[in-house]
């Protein structure tokens, strides 16, 4: 009877800890695989950025920026639909203040963590580290947010030259994304992949 005890509890206890063992392997197996959707996530916006920065400033220097407005709204959402073509995500742009509304409009989710970055940016946190990633039901969504600098000013900021706010008016009559100031959260890069 003492020695049929002793193995029942030998054995309840090595069951448990096997258990919990599953348990902590799965916890770990699954945060390895959101790093990992996150650091696919983080090289995808950079290949954006990478190839969008660079063409509109050629444009800008060779044209001028009523000119570069092209690269922008032709270049920007043909990148983000190869990008998306390619990895099998879903590359897009977003901003609470919309240029492009029928493109860049947030759905809720992306709303409230540009709403938290905002925040964040008022609070002193530079733009250029904030990101956001989590997965929400089937989907892992990665937020990364876009800093206004410089360069953005002359067709996101507060005195845009005539000839670029002609052409802005033309092509988005809409347009809420003018009266930025530098440092300020323009809006984001918004990465979503359905998990399987
Ligand atoms: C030459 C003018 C120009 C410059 C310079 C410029 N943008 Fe834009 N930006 C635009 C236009 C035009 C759109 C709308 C694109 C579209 O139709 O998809 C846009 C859209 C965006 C969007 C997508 C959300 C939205 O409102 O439609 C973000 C984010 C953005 N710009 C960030 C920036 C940042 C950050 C910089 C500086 C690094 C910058 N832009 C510089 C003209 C410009």
């Amino acid at each position: 009877m003492g020695k049929h005890r002793k193995s029942w509890f030998v054995a309840t206890t090595a069951a448990v800890i096997s258990l919990s063992l599953s348990v902590v392997t799965l916890a770990n197996t699954e945060s390895e695989n959101t790093a990992a959707l996150e650091r696919e996530a983080v090289s995808i916006v950079k290949r954006f950025a990478g190839k969008l920065k660079p063409q509109l400033k050629q444009a800008i220097t060779a044209a001028g920026f009523e000119h570069a407005i092209n690269v922008c709204s032709v270049e920007a959402p043909k990148i983000a639909q190869t990008l998306s073509e390619e990895t099998g995500w879903e590359v897009k742009r977003v901003s609470l203040k919309a240029r492009n509304n029928a493109s860049a409009t947030p759905d809720p989710f992306e709303r409230d963590v540009l709403n938290s970055f905002d925040q964040r940016q008022q609070a002193g946190e530079a733009p250029a580290t904030m990101k956001h990633a989590e997965v929400v039901a089937n989907e892992f969504r990665f937020i990364k947010a876009q800093g206004v600098e410089g360069l953005c000013l002359n067709c996101h900021g507060k005195s845009i030259a005539p000839e670029v706010q002609k052409v802005l008016d033309k092509h988005y009559p809409d347009d809420m994304a003018t009266g930025y100031l530098l440092g300020q959260v323009r809006g984001a890069f918004s990465l979503t992949k359905t998990l399987e």
